[in-house]
């Protein structure tokens, strides 16, 4: 008989730890919904302590996102795990993550601490956690690189002290499949008490091998995997939860297993995370990359035109990919609008259905068919609108071989006009100029990129850059129009506007606004 494996996602948490990914509180409850629509277990919203914004978004994902268990991350230490619980309590299951390096690497040169306090300490973070809520889940640090006897110590400890779940990470990406899978056997049948928790593994890719140490880890004892959309995460990234997610699916036939996904919600909620993080998905990526289906060999080609599984394991349709292009026209209501939206899985508040309404009609003067593709790019631009922030009103744009490019610029701010004009190298860099003297924030352009969100010249051009004012803190901005300059325009505005909300939330904070070591 088959068995269940949980996924456990944690996009929201280690995957946005990825070099440059920054999302708003917005984005996060948006991607959150299409987590719980793809049917995922556990989302792990945030690091409550790490930031007042991480604190709110794990807040506001508790309370927005039903039928999944949310989780907060927290240091095995009292300050984390209240803070924690004071932001997933609002959920309908919460859960709290409290976790603490095992190996001696850490404990000597990260922690400072003997082996005793670190037992000591994760026995006190369990209770603090368990007198919150029941489901706790404790993770070793590092456990791939930890001594067997002290791992398998902690766990008892953590399992008698009342967690939950015990997670098995292989922190620095460091095991290969045969030993993770001896480890994970071996944890299995040498911890007391191993019986009363679900045991999770949580592998790094830094050898290409978290997904097969996951599959590994499952066929060994471990029934719930972490993971990230795509594989994003920290250095070289987490287990891509899309790929366990259809190796099981896929070859249950041979490992017996099954997870309670919606497959055909994998490519909208990759889609979606990549929008949002832009983080680029590479095209040949397994399940999920441009190529995944793609047939370039004639002679692969003729053997799919007999029979499609010539040369495909998988069915696109299985993980959402074949969609009917044609959507909506020029004539299209409201009505009609918000039902194709729901169609589609977006279920929007007034107002951001009255902006995403505003942006289709503007697209559909200027294309006579407006694709999923089309609908999709606008409602990522109006869900990634912040409050309180700058709005193009206008754009004027003077550019040429022999005129030098000058920019004038009309910016809203609580309903007031702003204008500037300013000279650059090329129409982008006059815009920029022109707006950072409107908000008087010198911004660096750190990278700017322009795709088609559909095929056809007249498709929206969908531009994607990041910002920076300290080398630090990165913002990406998107901005979507037929016209490439108004796009630029619009995505560096919403930078902007991001870079702006984060001052604005940083300076309210309560608790410590640097990043919490983990
Ligand atoms: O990689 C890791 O060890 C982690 C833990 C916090 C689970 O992300
Ligand atoms: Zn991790």
């Amino acid at each position: 008989m088959s068995r269940r494996v949980y996924i456990f996602d944690t996009t929201l948490r280690d995957g946005e730890q990825s070099p440059g990914v920054s999302l708003t509180v917005g984005e996060k409850v948006q991607i959150a919904r299409q987590l719980a629509r793809l049917g995922v277990d556990i989302i792990e919203a945030g690091f409550p302590i790490s930031s007042p914004g991480d604190f709110s978004s794990v807040g506001a994902i508790a309370r927005a996102v039903k039928g999944v268990t949310v989780a907060g991350l927290a240091r095995a230490e009292f300050r984390d795990i209240d803070r924690a619980w004071e932001a997933v309590r609002h959920a309908e299951q919460a859960r709290i993550h409290t976790f603490i390096a095992t190996s001696d690497i850490h404990l000597k040169h990260k922690l400072r601490m003997s082996r005793e306090q670190v037992l000591e300490g994760v026995v006190a973070a369990v209770r603090r956690a368990k007198s919150y809520t029941s489901d706790v889940e404790f993770s070793a640090e590092d456990a791939s690189r930890s001594d067997f006897d002290f791992l398998c110590q902690v766990l008892e400890a953590a399992i008698e002290a009342g967690a939950t779940t015990v997670n098995i990470p292989d922190t620095v990406g460091y095991a290969i499949p045969t030993e993770w899978g001896r480890l994970i056997n071996d944890i299995c049948s040498r911890v007391a008490g191993i019986e009363k928790a679900v045991v999770s593994v949580h592998c790094h890719n830094d050898l290409g091998l978290a997904v097969a140490n996951s599959l590994a880890a499952i066929i060994n004892g471990a029934r719930q995997v972490e993971g990230a959309i795509n594989g994003i995460g920290e250095r070289a990234g987490n287990a891509a939860i899309e790929e366990v997610i259809m190796a099981l699916h896929t070859r249950k036939d041979n490992l017996g297993f099954h997870t309670g996904a919606h497959t055909e919600e994998i490519y909208r909620t990759s889609r979606l995370v990549s929008t949002l993080t832009g983080m680029k998905v590479q095209a040949n990526k397994a399940i999920v990359g441009d190529n995944a289906f793609a047939h370039e060999a004639g002679i692969h080609q003729d053997g799919m035109l007999k029979e499609r599984t010539t040369y495909e394991i998988m069915n696109p349709a299985m993980i959402g990919i074949s969609r009917s292009n044609l959507v909506l026209g020029k004539h299209s209501g409201r009505h009609a609008f918000r039902q194709r939206l729901e169609d589609m899985g977006y279920y929007l508040s007034g107002e951001e259905l009255d902006g995403a309404f505003a942006g289709f009609k503007k697209l559909s003067d200027k294309k006579t068919c407006i694709t999923v593709e089309d609908i999709e790019a606008i409602v990522e631009e109006q869900v990634s609108a912040l409050p309180h922030s700058y709005i193009l009103e206008y754009l004027h744009i003077s550019s040429g071989t022999a005129v030098v490019p000058t920019a004038t610029v009309g910016l809203k701010w609580e309903g007031q006009l702003f204008e500037e004009a300013a000279c650059g190298n090329g129409p982008v860099d006059a815009i920029c100029k022109a707006v950072d003297k409107i908000t008087g924030i010198s911004c660096t352009m750190i990278n700017w990129g322009i795709n088609a969100v559909t095929s056809g010249k007249d498709a929206l051009g969908d531009v994607n850059l990041k910002i920076t004012t300290d080398g630090i803190k990165v913002f990406l901005g998107r901005g979507i129009s037929t016209d490439v300059l108004e796009a630029s325009a619009k995505a560096y505005v919403n930078a902007v506007n991001k870079l702006v909300h984060m001052n604005r939330i940083a300076a309210e904070g309560r608790v410590e606004t640097k990043e919490v070591e983990n």
